[in-house]
């Protein structure tokens, strides 16, 4: 791997610095308290690309790569995790399978739409009874004549009362397992697509996480994505690259976290000297910067193996693993150096803490990458 950046990956990564900086420290603090959708930062995020980062300039997007991608969900997520990972869900999970598994026709009719911000993504994978079990899908799709007619539930979909566009997962062959599941491309406004509930969380509090239920839903069949049956592939490949998107939010909020110390160990005295001059603090500090560092190379490393077409599943799985863990680890540490301080609103560093732990839950748990990670392992022993 090339550990330097080229310039039109510094260029990405440092006009998402700006734009956080300068628009989402404000709007981090006001969603996380009023839980609204960040309608303004997502509309000037599709001005300046960067809700089509990957995506060819021939379908309307960026043209970058998935380098690019990461380093700018980080910085995104430095100011406003819930703005991170609304990004990533529409970018990796919501536009990557139409560009990895899509026709022709399919991609000219929603890329475009997609990279500019104009139709949201979200992706339709988990159900009720199948959260890590992602290949016990209940949601069925019987065909008839030119259409699917789609009946089920899904759980926790990121963007789901947002998105203009949704890649559903649904069981066309419930007698073959996963070689049953078909992932298709629906558009939300279609009658039977129903937002039934969003879900009152911990953290990320204006990225909606919302149950879903369709009702004889009929997709047209030419919105298959790929053919019949590759459905749990195509999720698997999906969340290769979605698994990068939440790493680099975790190396984000890790960053915050540190950051947000490093300022406070400064400006607080105890025993008539700053925090930064004790050793207890100095050492958490110390290893939280080493922890965010590995973090990010971990992140990179995967993102740079996916944008040479190299399998990416364990690297990702172990960038998503240890980035979504120093995130939890940082937000502990940091809340601790602020002491009573850190236990209210005052400070960040709060709701540092709240948004980390849901990055060691979605698009995987941690026990599911460790489990991914070890077959990986084991097999190549
Ligand atoms: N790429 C391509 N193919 C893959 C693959 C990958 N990364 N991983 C597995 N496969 C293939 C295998 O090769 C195998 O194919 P064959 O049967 O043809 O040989 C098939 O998929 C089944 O593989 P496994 O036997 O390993 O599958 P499994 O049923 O044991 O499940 C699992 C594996 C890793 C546990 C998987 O179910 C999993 O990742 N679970 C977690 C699901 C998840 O992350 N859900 C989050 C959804 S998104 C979300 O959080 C909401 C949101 O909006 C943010």
């Amino acid at each position: 791997m090339d550990l330097e950046l080229t310039e039109a990956q510094r260029e990405a990564r440092d006009v998402a610095r700006r734009f956080a900086r300068e628009k989402l420290d404000r709007v981090g603090i006001e969603v996380d308290r009023t839980h609204q959708f960040p309608r303004a930062a997502i509309e000037e995020l599709g001005k300046l690309g960067m809700l089509g980062i990957f995506i060819p300039q021939e379908y309307g997007g960026s043209g970058l790569d998935n380098v690019a991608y990461a380093l700018v969900i980080e910085e995104l997520s430095v100011e406003c995790a819930s703005t991170g990972v609304i990004v990533s869900a529409h970018s990796s999970l919501g536009s990557w399978p139409i560009l990895g598994a899509g026709s022709e026709a399919q991609r000219l009719r929603y890329l475009p739409k997609m990279a500019s911000g104009e139709w949201l993504g979200c992706f339709a994978l988990t159900e009720p009874q199948a959260g890590s079990d992602a290949a016990g899908q209940k949601t069925r799709a019987v065909r008839d004549g030119d259409f699917y007619v789609v009946n089920g539930t899904k759980n926790f979909i990121t963007n789901g009362p947002e998105a203009a566009i949704c890649i559903l997962f649904a069981n066309t062959a419930p007698d073959q397992g996963h070689h049953g599941i078909s992932a298709f491309i629906v558009e939300t406004s279609s009658p039977g697509f129903n937002v039934v509930r969003t879900e009152d969380k911990m953290g990320i509090h204006a990225a909606h996480s919302a149950q879903l239920s369709f009702s004889d839903l009929r997709v047209p069949a030419e919105n298959l994505l790929g053919s019949e049956g590759e459905g749990f592939k195509i999720a698997m490949k999906t969340l290769d690259g979605g698994r990068i998107g939440i790493a680099a939010q975790a190396v984000g909020i890790a960053r915050a976290a540190l950051e947000a110390s490093l300022k406070y160990a400064h400006e607080r005295k105890t025993f008539g000297n700053p925090l930064a001059s004790y050793q207890a603090i100095q050492w958490k500090l110390a290893d939280m910067a080493v922890e965010v560092d590995a973090a990010r190379l971990l992140t990179l490393q995967a993102a740079s193996l996916k944008d040479r077409g190299e399998p990416c599943t364990k690297q990702s799985a172990m960038a998503k693993l240890f980035a979504a863990e120093t995130a939890m680890k940082a937000a502990t540490e940091a809340v601790q150096i602020h002491g009573g301080y850190g236990y209210t609103k005052q400070f960040k560093v709060e709701r540092f803490f709240r948004d980390a732990k849901i990055t060691e839950i979605y698009e995987g748990t941690s026990e599911i990458q460790r489990l991914v990670i070890s077959g990986h392992v084991l097999r190549n022993r």
